[in-house]
């Protein structure tokens, strides 16, 4: 007993010089990643990934804004809040750095904006008509957030989950892991979900999404997202002078509800062909007279892509001709949703002042087709437990 309280001292001045040395090491580590991300960021080469506080949602969880910086300047925020890409800084043909992408100030707007700018959409991007579907003769009903329909996962579909980010910053490119289980019966959906979104940026100005999903019980799965680009990199202009190109023969033509009617209608003769780059608004032109047009309003529509069977294949691309800043879609998905931000009006604050109005922004969204579940001739999105779901769109930034 003696003998303990005359070594307690001993171990206590031990242990107090041992804690001291580990926080030295640590301050010692912390800057000098630091003073190594500062130097980096200054002489533009590498790749960095910095962290910062975002808010917390209106259920008091913190939210976390990670910034990627590539080697020539590209800059892409995205918030673990619903994976959103909040900004993301592209040059022009002068080499002046822009934000291309529609995005909000706070959580609490992202929370109840209904846009879902920037987002990971899931369960199931698009729409389940009547909000429902069934697998082997069971009945499963989803949460009907658009008229009768289920949009993008319901009301509280991926855009709106805190997701866990594991960042990686390499030598030419730098990734966010992002990841998400979505709980057995969660929006009506059926098994555990076990989802991985990966976006990565290399020093190309490429920004690469990988999704992976897995289940234990036999669902419907179609991931995409959801940024709308400006690539003017001004807010306060429409993107009707944007010149499209879709590598598509035919589109999915859609009821009152927006739900694609079943069939493969060509696009030869009709404001959707976009075979060869043609600027949006010559489409636009027959906004009044085509009764596709008038139900949308606007472009809303899947276009069923060429090529389904080619893998990672050119998709799409949009061109802004005051900006030349070109931009390509990449995708190994069989259809693409050309959305151009008919429902924005003027009602949420824009980036750089002013509001976004109508059709100031477009989504190219990669996907499976809209009600696949419902309808048993388009491509399959059913998982089974033990398949793995893949899917890749890339991004590819460029002027001319
Ligand atoms: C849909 C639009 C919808 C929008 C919501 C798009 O993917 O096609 O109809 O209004 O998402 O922001």
């Amino acid at each position: 007993m003696k003998k303990i309280f005359k070594t307690l001292p001993a171990i206590f001045l031990l242990s107090s010089l041992l804690f001291i040395q580990c926080k030295n090491t640590d301050k010692n580590e912390g800057s000098a990643a630091e003073n190594e991300q500062a130097e980096g960021t200054r002489d533009n080469r590498g790749m960095h990934i910095s962290e910062s506080d975002f808010g917390k949602t209106s259920e008091g969880e913190a939210v976390t804004k990670y910034t990627i910086t590539n080697s020539a300047g590209l800059e892409m925020s995205v918030i673990n809040y619903g994976g959103i890409i909040t900004s993301l800084k592209i040059p022009n043909k002068n080499g002046e750095y822009q934000d291309v992408v529609l995005g909000l100030d706070s959580v609490s707007q992202y929370e109840t904006a209904g846009t879902y700018f920037g987002a990971i959409i899931g369960r199931f991007g698009n729409r389940i008509a009547n909000a429902s579907f069934e697998l082997d003769g069971k009945k499963y009903q989803l949460e009907a957030n658009d008229g009768p329909n289920s949009l993008h996962g319901g009301n509280k579909g991926f855009d709106k989950v805190i997701w866990n980010v594991e960042p990686r910053a390499g030598e030419d490119e730098a990734s966010l892991k992002l990841t998400y289980t979505s709980k057995d019966g969660e929006g009506g959906y059926p098994g555990n979900l076990e989802t991985t979104v990966t976006y990565t940026i290399n020093s190309n100005n490429e920004l690469d999404i990988k999704y992976e999903a897995t289940t234990d019980q036999k669902t419907v799965v179609n991931l995409t997202q959801h940024s709308y680009f400006n690539l003017s990199g001004d807010f306060s202009k429409t993107i009707l002078d944007h010149v499209v190109q879709i590598d598509a023969d035919e589109y999915l033509p859609v009821d009152k509800t927006l739900i694609p009617t079943g069939k493969l209608e060509p696009v030869e003769g009709t404001p959707f062909d976009f075979r060869e780059p043609t600027p949006i608004s010559d489409g636009m032109k027959q906004e009044e007279s085509n009764e596709q047009l008038k139900r949308g309003p606007g472009f809303d529509h899947c276009w069923v892509l060429n090529d389904q069977d080619n893998g990672m294949r050119l998709a799409a691309s949009a061109y802004e001709p005051t900006s030349g800043r070109f931009m390509e879609v990449y995708t190994t998905e069989p259809a693409l949703q050309f959305y151009i931000g008919n429902f924005l009006d003027g009602s949420l604050p824009a980036k750089g002042g002013g509001n976004y109005e109508k059709r100031t922004g477009f989504c190219m969204e990669t996907q499976h087709y809209p009600d696949s579940p419902n309808q048993e001739q388009f491509p399959s999105v059913v998982l089974e437990p033990g398949d793995t779901y893949t899917s890749e769109t890339a991004y590819k930034f460029s002027v001319k």
